[in-house]
Parts: structure tokens; C-alpha cells; sequence
């Protein structure tokens, strides 16, 4: 079977984060390697979408053009793939010539074929600046909640999404003044004229697709007005230009342009490889998957397709599994308010820990519906189930191989059937071998039906199972009366481990290689497409008794309290940090409490007496405050902003009754308030008060 797969276009505004590792690329790099393992041609196609025009407002932000933006993300993002073992087979950009002559052929095509609208419509425009504004350069009163800072495309207080029309009193981002309305003319996709194809294509010939997507494509296709055209050029001078002659300063809409970004990445991609692109994306045998967020559905499932259908000859994706959001400790990740676990940031404090990370995250995949990511719960499932269920089934049979048998695989004779205590091995064994054919049927299944959660739930069961058999049979035990059983047992659990190996490719490619490691051993390609083949264990290893297995190594470390106590504490310094500025958008406020909820909040005024820098801890001062009822220590995470020297002797305010928390092996007992100002700059807050005074 061929597969042609694609991962979302990042934006290259920013570095990625954890929601979009679990949301797309983790899910897409599983499948890609499954389909691979199984001797699939696979072709999975992602690069950087870099165009819009929240690129133009951070390279604006940052004093930079918007390619120097594009370049230092680009570089950034790419790294984070490779380091996370994303097996892209080309990382593309969309700011690449080949995009753009792509894109722009496409566009022609469509026209040729006369399947565009030119409408003229009513813009506004920013005088000053001589330009058009797209509709987050619009700032203007909310209708809905009056605060006076929403953007022309959505009100970051409330919530609502808005049109520039609906803002009240509306100006320019740019220079604050007054706009203008003024015509202007673009080329509309009718979307209408795709209805039925899509309605049939979707509602009755996909009803297996996941629910979530089905549902949101049906509520699209449903609506009381239907589809309706779609602009897809902008008044901009930041993208691919629109390649007609009477389209001067006018590029193609980013989301015309990004999907498009697939095809130029294959193109580039066959360049290299001397293959043919167009059977990627042209013959019917080739089945085309995109894996994206579900804030990109309509995209994927709707516009796009309906391009294909204007375009003509190419396939359309066969399913579209698209996954809900992941929140972060409760709350939805945000990039303008800096409540992520960014993965460059990861490495830096969980070096090499990068199929850790996978786990957590395809663990808690949010594949029905949104989920969280706690640190509480990363901290918890590496260390009970990773730790505590694989790495030790890979530990207890390498150290056993070694101590029973000298590193050397035990001949794998059957045991023979002639005492109780044989039988019941036997017995042993041969449930646990249907159950461990069962458990890698399953695992299969799940993946081909995208569910990976599930299915890597099922791969850690043949590591459950395989402790099991120990702990039922107990070589460590046996080994001083029946030595024949304990070799069986032994070769058996070892051939497991080489098959547990196979199956975790997909999805820890890792820590797969490091259990090829300890068994000195590496599969064929043959022999990882027969365990998927026929779905069952696999003999694998050499069989002959003068292979020795390397010595044992721990795949996992125990992750401990101050590790995950520190990526709290940035995650509640960055909230104070971030409060946003008059300047830029506001924090939505935060749901009303009642007296008796503030009144919980034991707020003193305080001196700082002593303070300290904490090794390996280049966030936190370690300080010795005197809160007029006792001498406490509280650890800050202001180590970046004052040195020790300047803070003793200021006078702080102590939130006093917050449970003590350990940073860095230092018990932490409170929190001293801190305010942020326009710039980010940080003061204490001191009420002036003798110290002990209660404020409230
Ligand atoms: O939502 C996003 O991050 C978009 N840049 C995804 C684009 S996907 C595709 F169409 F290229
Ligand atoms: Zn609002």
C-alpha cells in the first residue's frame, strides 16, 4: 500500500509545544512508523507554514522582517522534530520558491477554470499607512464585553469571535487612528458549489471518521446558510503573490497557500529522491491522511478538498483524524500568555528524556475529547508504568540472563511435561503466549484504526504480562531445583523482550533501540514486517547459544518531586510574569470569589533577612524572611531578576498558609508577592508596614 500523510504546517511564529506534539505530530509519527514497519511505501510531509499575518506581527514585536522571523522559528521548530524522533520524511517551508511556484500554479489552474468569484468588498484601510488591514490589525471596543482592547477577528477578554464590522469605534493597530473603509476586490472560492460532493463525500461515504470530526464537518455542512464563498486573497505584501496581472499588492490568503504547502513538500521531497511526486497525490491506490488539531477540521475537510475538486485530478484524504486540544494543568494552553511547556524548554530541564515525554503525551492523547497535562501526572506515569512496569520487565530478564546464564541466551528446548511443578509452568506459559498474541492483535488493530492511546496502553501489556510470568513462576526461585524450567522460562521471557522491542518502535523509538541494545541484537527489516504480518510473537533472536547479551542499563529514571516542583513553579512565575500589558491584551478576569474565599488567604508583611543562590538553580533565591510570627525559609523563582545583595532587608507581603512545597531539596514555606510592570519588570509588594502586619 502507498500512504501519503501529512502533519500540520506549524506556524513559524514561535517555538512548538506539548499540545502540538500530542495533538498531531506524535499521533502522525506513530502511524507513519507502524505503516513503515509493515513494509508500506510511506511518505509523511510536514514543514513550516510562514505566511499570515501573526508572522508580520511578531516580526513587527521583534523589530525583524518577517523572513528573519520565519528563519529563526523555522530552525527552532525543526530541531524539536528531530530531537523528538518525528520521522518526517522532508520538512518543508512554505516560504521556499518551489512553494510558491506551486501555489501559484495551482491558483492559475483554478482560474483557468473559471472557478473563482471576483467580488469587490468594503475593507478598511489605514490611511497613514497607505495599506489595507487584515482583521487582527483592527483593535476596537468589544460588543459583547466593552473591553476596549479586542482585535477585528476575536475579543481575547471574552472569548467571542468577532468581524472588524461588529467592533465598536474601531482604529488601526498600527497607529491608533481612526480607518477609513474603501473597496477593494479579491477572488472568493465558492465553497456552495462543492455542497453535495462534500455532503456525499463526507456525510455518507465517511461515517467512519472519528466522531469529533464527523460532527463538526456535519455542523458546517448543515448550517442554516450552507457553505458560502471564501476569499482566498489578501490585501497583504507578505506571502505568495497572487500571480494575475491585475493583482498587484495582493497575496494568496495563508490558508489557500499552507495545504497546499503538502504538494510542494512532496515535489521537493521526489526532487531528492528521483520518484514520481504526482503518484503521492494523484493515484487512486495512494491514501492520503492528513493528522491535524480539530481548530483546523473545516480546513482540512472542507476547503481543501473542495480546491482538490476545483482542481481536478487528485485524491482526496481518506480519513482525517484529528485530535481535540490538551489543556496544561487545567488550563488551555496559550502562546500569548505563555502557559505552555515549550519543547525546547523540556529538553534543556529533561535531557534525553524524549520518549518520556511521547509516553505522557500519547498517554493522555486527546483523541476524543480535550485533556490535561499535569506535571503531577507526567511525574506519576514515568515512574509507575514506565519505570516501574517496562523498564524493570527489560531489567529483571537481562539480569537474569546474566546471572543464570552468564549473558548468554538459554537453548529454548521445550520443557518436559513430567511433574506437577513442569505442568503448571507449562500452563503458565502457554496462557501467557495466547495472551501476549492477543495483546499484539490488539495493538495492531488499534493503531490501524488511530487509536494510539489504546494502543500503546496494549503495548505496555506485554511488558504487564511478561512480569506476571515471572512473578507467577519465580526463576529466582526455581533455579535451585529445576534449572531445565528456568531456562525455558528465561529464553521465552528474552525472546518476549526482543518482541516487546519490535512493538515499541512506533511508539518509543528510543527506547526500542536501547533494548536492541541490551540484546546485543538488531531486527531485519523482514523480521519487524512479519511480527506485524502475522500479529504474533516472533522468534527473533539468533538461535544459537554463543550469543551474549550486553550488560544490563536502566531504560528509566525515576522522576523525583523537585524535578516536577520546579516546572510548577515556572509555570506560576511565568503567569505573574506574563500578566499581560494596557498596551496589549488584557487576562480574561478570573471567575468572582466569594469573602469568605479571600479571607482563606493569611497575607503578612515581612523582612528579608538573608538570601542565597541554590546550586543547580539558576531561577531561585533560597530566602530567610522574618514574618514578625516566625522565621521562615521561602524559595523564589526571582533569581533572574534581583541578586541576593539587593534584596535583603526589603520588606515583602507572604502569602504565610500555603503548604510547604521542596524546590531543589529546600522546603519552601510561601510565596512572596510579586507585581509585574508594562515591561515585565518585577517589584516586591510592600505594604510599609511593621513586618506581621495582616493585610487583608
Ligand atoms: O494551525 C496551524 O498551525 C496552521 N499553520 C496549520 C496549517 S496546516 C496546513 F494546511 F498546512
Ligand atoms: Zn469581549
Amino acid at each position: 500500500m502507498r500512504y501519503t500523510l501529512t502533519a500540520a504546517l506549524p506556524y513559524t511564529n514561535g517555538p512548538i509545544h506539548i499540545g502540538h506534539l500530542a495533538g498531531v505530530y506524535i499521533p502522525a509519527d506513530i502511524f507513519a512508523r507502524f505503516l513503515r514497519a509493515k513494509g508500506d511505501d510511506v511518505l509523511l510531509v510536514c514543514g513550516s507554514d510562514e505566511h499570515g499575518v501573526p508572522i508580520t506581527i511578531r516580526a513587527q514585536k521583534e523589530g525583524l522582517t518577517p523572513q528573519q522571523v520565519v528563519d529563526k522559528y523555522h530552525h527552532i521548530i525543526l530541531e524539536s522534530f528531530q530531537e523528538f524522533g518525528i520521522s518526517f520524511d522532508i520538512y518543508h517551508r512554505t516560504s521556499d520558491p518551489l512553494h510558491h511556484k506551486t501555489a501559484q500554479l495551482f491558483f492559475e489552474e483554478l482560474h483557468k477554470k473559471d472557478a473563482f468569484l471576483l467580488q469587490n468588498s468594503e475593507q478598511f484601510f489605514d490611511a497613514e499607512n497607505n495599506q489595507f488591514l487584515a482583521d487582527r490589525y483592527i483593535t476596537g471596543t468589544c460588543p459583547k464585553c466593552q473591553n476596549p482592547n479586542a482585535y477585528g477577528d476575536q475579543c481575547e477578554k471574552c472569548g467571542s469571535t468577532l468581524a472588524p464590522d461588529e467592533l465598536i469605534n474601531p482604529k488601526s493597530a498600527l497607529n491608533g487612528k481612526d480607518l477609513v473603509k474603501k473597496t477593494t476586490k479579491h477572488w472568493f472560492l465558492p465553497l456552495n458549489k462543492y455542497q453535495e460532493r462534500l455532503e456525499k463525500w463526507i456525510l455518507t461515504d465517511h461515517k467512519n471518521w472519528k466522531i469529533n470530526v464527523y460532527g463538526q464537518c456535519k455542523s458546517w455542512l448543515k448550517s442554516p446558510d450552507g457553505l458560502l464563498p471564501r476569499a482566498v486573497t489578501r490585501d497583504l505584501n507578505w506571502g505568495v503573490k497572487v500571480p494575475l496581472p491585475d493583482a498587484e499588492n495582493k497575496v494568496l490568503y495563508v490558508w489557500f497557500d499552507a495545504p497546499i504547502g503538502y504538494i510542494s513538500a512532496t515535489k521537493a521531497w521526489a526532487a531528492q529522491h528521483k520518484k514520481d511526486w504526482e503518484l503521492y497525490w494523484k493515484s487512486p491506490d495512494t491514501t492520503l491522511v492528513h493528522f491535524i488539531g480539530k481548530d483546523n477540521i473545516v480546513f482540512h475537510c472542507i476547503v481543501f478538498p473542495a480546491m482538490l475538486m476545483a482542481h481536478g485530478g487528485f485524491i482526496l484524504p481518506e480519513n482525517v483524524p484529528a485530535n481535540e486540544f490538551l489543556n496544561l494543568e487545567g488550563e488551555k494552553i496559550s502562546t500569548s500568555r505563555n502557559h505552555a511547556v515549550w519543547l525546547n524548554e523540556y529538553l534543556a530541564d529533561f535531557d534525553q528524556k524524549q520518549d518520556e515525554l511521547r509516553y505522557v503525551l500519547t498517554s493522555i492523547a486527546p483523541e476524543t475529547k480535550d485533556s490535561d497535562f499535569t506535571w503531577s501526572d507526567f511525574q506519576q506515569r514515568i515512574n509507575s508504568e514506565l519505570v516501574a512496569i517496562l523498564g524493570n520487565f527489560v531489567n529483571r530478564v537481562v539480569v537474569l540472563t546474566h546471572k543464570f546464564f552468564d549473558g548468554k541466551i538459554p537453548s529454548n528446548a521445550e520443557l518436559a511435561n513430567t511433574s506437577p511443578e513442569n505442568e503448571r509452568i507449562l500452563r503458565l506459559y502457554h496462557a501467557h503466549f495466547a495472551a501476549a498474541n492477543q495483546t499484539i492483535k490488539n495493538i495492531y488493530t488499534n493503531l490501524e484504526n488511530y487509536r494510539f492511546r489504546e494502543a500503546q496502553n496494549e503495548f505496555m501489556n506485554l511488558s504487564r504480562q511478561g512480569n506476571k510470568l515471572l512473578a507467577d513462576t519465580e526463576p529466582w526461585k526455581l533455579i535451585k531445583t529445576n534449572a531445565p524450567a528456568v531456562a525455558a522460562i528465561i529464553s521465552y521471557a528474552i525472546e518476549l523482550l526482543a518482541n516487546i522491542g519490535v512493538a515499541a518502535q512506533p511508539f518509543l523509538p528510543k527506547t526500542a533501540q536501547k533494548i536492541f541494545e541490551q540484546l546485543n541484537y538488531s531486527p531485519t527489516t523482514e523480521q519487524i514486517k512479519s511480527f506485524w504480518d502475522k500479529k504474533e510473537l516472533q522468534t527473533l533472536l539468533p538461535q544459537n547459544t554463543s550469543h551474549s547479551i550486553n550488560e544490563p542499563k536502566l531504560l528509566f529514571a525515576l522522576i523525583d518531586d523537585d524535578a516536577v516542583n520546579i516546572q510548577k513553579e515556572k509555570l506560576a512565575n511565568t503567569k505573574i510574569l506574563n500578566q499581560p500589558t494596557p498596551t496589549e491584551s488584557f487576562l480574561p478576569l478570573k471567575p468572582d470569589i466569594t469573602f469568605e474565599d479571600f479571607s482563606k488567604l493569611d497575607i503578612r508583611t515581612a523582612t528579608i533577612t538573608a538570601a542565597e543562590t541554590i546550586p543547580k538553580a539558576d531561577k531561585l533565591l533560597k530566602l530567610t524572611v522574618n514574618t514578625g510570627i516566625d522565621v521562615r525559609t521561602i524559595v523564589s523563582g526571582i533569581a533572574k531578576y534581583f541578586s541576593p545583595q539587593e534584596v535583603v532587608g526589603k520588606q515583602v507581603s507572604v502569602l504565610m498558609n500555603l503548604p510547604t512545597r521542596t524546590l531543589k531539596g529546600v522546603d519552601s514555606q510561601g510565596m512572596i508577592l510579586m507585581a509585574a510592570d508594562a515591561s515585565g519588570k518585577l517589584f516586591f509588594v510592600n505594604a510599609s508596614a511593621l513586618e506581621g502586619s495582616i493585610v487583608s
